[in-house]
């Protein structure tokens, strides 16, 4: 019997995440941990929280409240709270949840296996910093195990653009992106690890400008220098601004050809009056001509996007022009949210839009968003499209993997995890597509 400590780890919220949640794991790997899968074996519970929405922390605290029976029955289990809720909330957990042991938010978690061993040790540990030091490279040089074939890689974090309903800005912090060498000897590790496909993460992603050897260097200039590595096959980005979409970055899409004909490109409502109540500093109008000059660079490309209805003083006329260019663009994706106040963030003081009307509107722009999904992704019938496959399927022999556009496809056949593949789409389902391999 093992007789190594076992890490739960539950993830909530976006894809940078998912990406901390691999590092924590390899953090405390060196303290002895192997995960598990289920909070029952157990030695340390880690959730690594989101902030984002109002509904988030309150799942977080009564996820909390269910391991009472499990720490009463276990009393060294340790139970930590990381992440985005850690950072805005940490003082708040250790007084609102006596269970917690250790809480650690975002840009401090390098230093867990310090507040492991405090905690361990029966104090309570408590890092909310944003210390100087990279994080990523006091991470580095764990053991480096096998990897399926599809990966995150944060290049960069935080943001500087504070739209008015976010927290982001406050709880990951200012805008930093991590220097080019980094981020090319990790692709090339993970690379050499099985992976085939990087989604390159950054709260504001084509913000990036890490310090290069020809100075500061643009994300399309970072996607270029990935596109050498061989064995690298396919590059995705996420998640962008507008504002931060340069020509050159246009161009990667139009002329590298494995950078993936996918772009999520939020643009969170189709009123100038509420963008600019937003802060997002562009119109609906400077919008849409920029998918003109993104599609006219690449034609075939799914366009995908975030929305917020319910914003501050939003009325039905701003919610028509939302609707208006949902309509417009066409998203083969597309997220949409009720807008939940954040304490803190400037439109928290503002007259709100009541609750059902809110609602209303979001069933009837959801409506419509799964129209155009629809549409879209039944289109690829007939089409032929290269596919990365991944795991087995539900049916036997069958496997799936992702489509260039990110559909999910499943084809029977003989066909490994991590091979590449042309597949010939045969039919579209509720979630995924059907194919045969050419
Ligand atoms: N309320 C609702 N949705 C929000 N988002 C960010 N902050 C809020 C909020 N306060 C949405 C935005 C963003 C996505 C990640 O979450 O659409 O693009
Ligand atoms: Fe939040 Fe994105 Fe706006 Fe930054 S750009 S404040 S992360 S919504």
């Amino acid at each position: 019997m093992s007789d190594r400590k076992k890490l739960y780890i539950k993830t909530y919220g976006c894809q940078m995440n998912v990406y901390d949640s691999e590092r924590m794991a390899e953090a405390l790997g060196g303290q002895g941990y192997v995960e598990t899968q289920s909070p029952d074996d157990a030695d340390m519970i880690l959730l690594n929280t989101c902030h984002i929405r109002e509904k988030a922390a309150e799942k977080v605290y009564s996820e909390l409240g269910r391991f009472k029976g499990l720490k009463a029955e276990k009393p060294d289990l340790k139970i930590g709270v990381a992440g985005c809720v850690a950072q805005a909330e940490g003082e708040e957990i250790m007084r609102r949840q006596p269970l917690v042991d250790l809480v650690v938010g975002p840009q401090s978690y390098h230093r867990l296996p310090e507040m492991e061993a405090k905690a361990r040790s029966g104090e309570k540990a408590l890092d909310t910093d944003f210390p100087e030091e990279d994080k990523f490279e006091r991470l580095k040089s764990r053991p480096k195990a096998k990897r399926g074939p599809t990966a995150f890689l944060t290049v960069q974090e935080g943001c500087d653009k504070f739209c008015a309903f976010c927290v982001v800005p406050y709880t990951r912090g200012a805008e930093v992106s991590r220097p080019v060498d980094r981020v090319l000897a990790e692709a090339r590790d993970l690379v050499e690890r099985g992976v085939r496909e990087i989604t390159l993460l950054g709260q504001n992603v084509n913000a990036y400008h890490g310090a290069g050897p020809e100075g500061e260097t643009t994300l399309a200039q970072l996607i270029w220098q990935l596109d050498k590595i061989d064995g690298l096959e396919r590059i995705r980005f996420t998640t962008s601004h507008p504002n931060d979409m340069t020509d050159d970055l246009i161009e990667a899409h139009g002329d590298c050809a494995k950078l993936m004909p996918y772009l999520h490109l939020p643009v969170q409502s189709g009123s100038d009056r509420i963008l600019k109540r937003m802060n997002r500093s562009h119109t609906a109008e400077s919008y849409l001509r920029l998918i003109e000059r993104i599609r006219a660079a690449r034609p075939d490309i799914l366009m995908s996007g975030d929305f917020i209805v319910g914003f501050p003083e939003e009325t039905e006329a701003d919610f028509q022009a939302t609707l208006d260019l949902v309509e417009a663009v066409g998203y083969g994706y597309a997220y949409s949210f009720k807008y939940s106040t954040r304490p803190g963030t400037p439109a928290a003081e503002r007259p709100q839009v009541p609750e059902d009307e809110a609602t209303e509107r979001l069933h009837r722009l959801q409506a419509l968003i799964t129209r155009d999904q629809r549409r879209i992704q039944d289109a690829m019938v007939g089409r032929e499209v290269g596919v990365l496959f991944e795991k087995p399927g539900r049916q036997p022999g069958q496997m799936v993997g992702k489509s260039d556009y990110l559909h999910a496809v499943h084809v029977t056949g003989p066909v490994e995890s991590g091979a590449l593949r042309r597949v010939r789409i045969t039919g579209s389902g509720a979630n995924s597509l059907a194919g045969e391999l050419i």
